[in-house]
């Protein structure tokens, strides 16, 4: 199952564009999805009139792209000058990532002042059992329930950061006005964001 699959062919397309609306990017905004994959989400800020951008480490997921503008890099290293972006995002990234809070300060590092950060990641109530339970409730098969399943296993064997813990890690890596909510289910997933201080 290939990223582009789970983007275009799965119910995680209709979970993006409603993150991509709960982000509100304005129409003249930049923006920057880091660990993009093919490129929806920022094929979703573009559609908004945004000068949307992704960028993503690995090349194979990047030469079965949707969207065009998107480079390689790591997210520890972004190749892009500071203060460059109004809003930067990371979809089922950074709890993958072994230096959650240094590649927080890069990509804060982007953002101009007033500028907003806005993450996706599982909730602590993200499992194999709570995703198979969410799968059977409703009706989920083959690629649907296989993308799910998949990413609760990651979820496992990776972060599940919790309410206070989002809120210590937005906070240490510099930013205010943090939201959340939770989302996918009985709340799988955290949708969090934060204000990159004028200071
Ligand atoms: C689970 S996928 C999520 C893709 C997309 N954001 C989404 O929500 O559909 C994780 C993506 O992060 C990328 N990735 C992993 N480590 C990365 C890093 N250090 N820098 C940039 N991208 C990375 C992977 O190549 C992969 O495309």
């Amino acid at each position: 199952m290939s990223f582009l699959e789970v983007q275009t062919q799965t119910a995680w397309g209709r979970v993006l564009a409603g993150f991509a609306q709960w982000c509100a990017p304005q129409p003249d905004w930049i923006t920057l999805d880091v660990g993009s994959g093919p490129g929806l989400l920022p094929a979703l800020f573009a559609e908004r009139g945004c000068r949307a951008f992704g960028c993503d480490l690995d090349d194979a997921v990047l030469r079965r792209r949707l969207y065009s503008s998107l480079v390689q890099a790591d997210a520890c290293w972004l190749p892009f000058s500071s203060e460059t972006f109004d809003l930067v995002t990371a979809t089922n990234v950074l709890f993958l990532l072994p230096e959650a809070l240094m590649t927080l300060q890069e990509m804060k590092r982007l953002l101009r002042p007033g500028g907003v950060l806005a993450l996706l990641n599982p909730s602590e109530r993200m499992s194999v059992s709570a995703a198979a339970a969410l799968a059977d409730e409703r009706g989920l098969r083959g690629l649907d329930r296989q993308s799910l399943l998949d990413w609760a296993q990651r979820a496992e064997a990776h972060h599940r950061w919790d309410e206070e813990q989002t809120i210590n890690l937005f906070a240490e890596a510099g930013f205010c006005k943090i939201e959340m909510t939770l989302k996918v289910g009985s709340g799988l997933a955290r949708w969090a964001k934060g204000v990159k201080d004028k200071d």
